[in-house]
């Protein structure tokens, strides 16, 4: 069974003048696949993640998470499916200000009801693995940029979701924040198969995922697997946005 399967997708905004953001799109994927997803301004993209996180409701097609009907869900059903199933990582990072970033990564899990003295384990674990033990206790506006970000990775894998969807993570980040960060998904990708759909512009961002989906008028224009190394992959992505009138 697939993690998500988007089967025919459409996704049409507006009353009066009708804007169709996605197209009949089909896009599955398996356990332990990281993808990115690539294309112009205005392409689709965010649109499908919402669709996918049952923020936006679609307008046909279906859209399957661990092989459920999120259409076919109730208001709360599809809150529980959201807040267990799936992880979120925004360009922005949407850390709660007013918690230090341990707190933050512990968020999830106290939906979970877990005791005080568990939550603050597993935080702990996962700040380690990503390299912000240290600034376990700070708050978001003394860190940096790329200790935000890796502090909302964590609170976004913390509960172990089905699959982690990611708009632009890298997109604030300098070039060696943004490399280290992608380093991680991809390090949290082989060690614990976490599923991963990140958004990106970035083709170096890209090059760091097993396949890339390239999207064009709200539908899949090409799909690329990573075969061999990482820099042949890089120059192939390249290449396919070069066409596309991305690069
Ligand atoms: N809430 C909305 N209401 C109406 N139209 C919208 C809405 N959100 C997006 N659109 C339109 O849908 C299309 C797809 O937008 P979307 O945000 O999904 O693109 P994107 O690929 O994420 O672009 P970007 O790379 O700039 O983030 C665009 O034409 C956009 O103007
Ligand atoms: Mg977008």
């Amino acid at each position: 069974m697939s993690v998500l399967s988007v089967e025919q997708v459409t996704k049409i905004y507006g009353s009066k003048v009708k804007i169709r953001a996605v197209d009949h799109l089909s896009l599955s994927v398996e356990k332990g696949e990281f993808i990115a997803v690539m294309g112009a301004s205005g392409s689709g993209k965010s649109t499908l993640l919402n669709l996918i996180s049952g923020i936006l409701p679609l307008t046909s097609g279906e859209i399957r998470i661990d092989g459920k009907d999120i259409s076919r869900l109730n208001e709360e059903e599809a809150a529980r499916l959201r807040r267990d199933k799936l992880g979120f990582v925004f360009q922005d990072y949407n850390l709660v200000d007013t918690l230090t970033l341990g707190e933050n990564i512990m968020l999830p899990l106290m939906f979970q009801k877990k005791d005080p003295d568990t939550m603050r384990r597993e935080a702990h674990i996962y700040a380690k693995k990503l390299g912000i033990d240290t600034v376990f206790d700070s708050r978001t506006y003394e860190v940096s940029g790329g200790q935000a970000q890796r502090a909302a990775i964590a609170r976004a894998i913390i509960h172990h979701p089905s699959l982690l969807l990611a708009d632009e993570p890298t997109g604030n980040l300098d070039s060696a924040s943004a490399q280290q960060v992608m380093r991680i998904f991809a390090a949290l990708n082989t060690e614990e198969q976490v599923s991963s759909l990140v958004v990106t512009h970035d083709p170096r961002t890209a090059s760091f995922c097993g396949r890339v989906v390239f999207i064009r008028d709200g539908k899949v224009f090409h799909e690329l697997y990573r075969e061999d190394n990482q820099l042949h992959f890089y120059d192939e992505i390249l290449s396919v946005l070069k066409f596309l009138g991305g690069a």
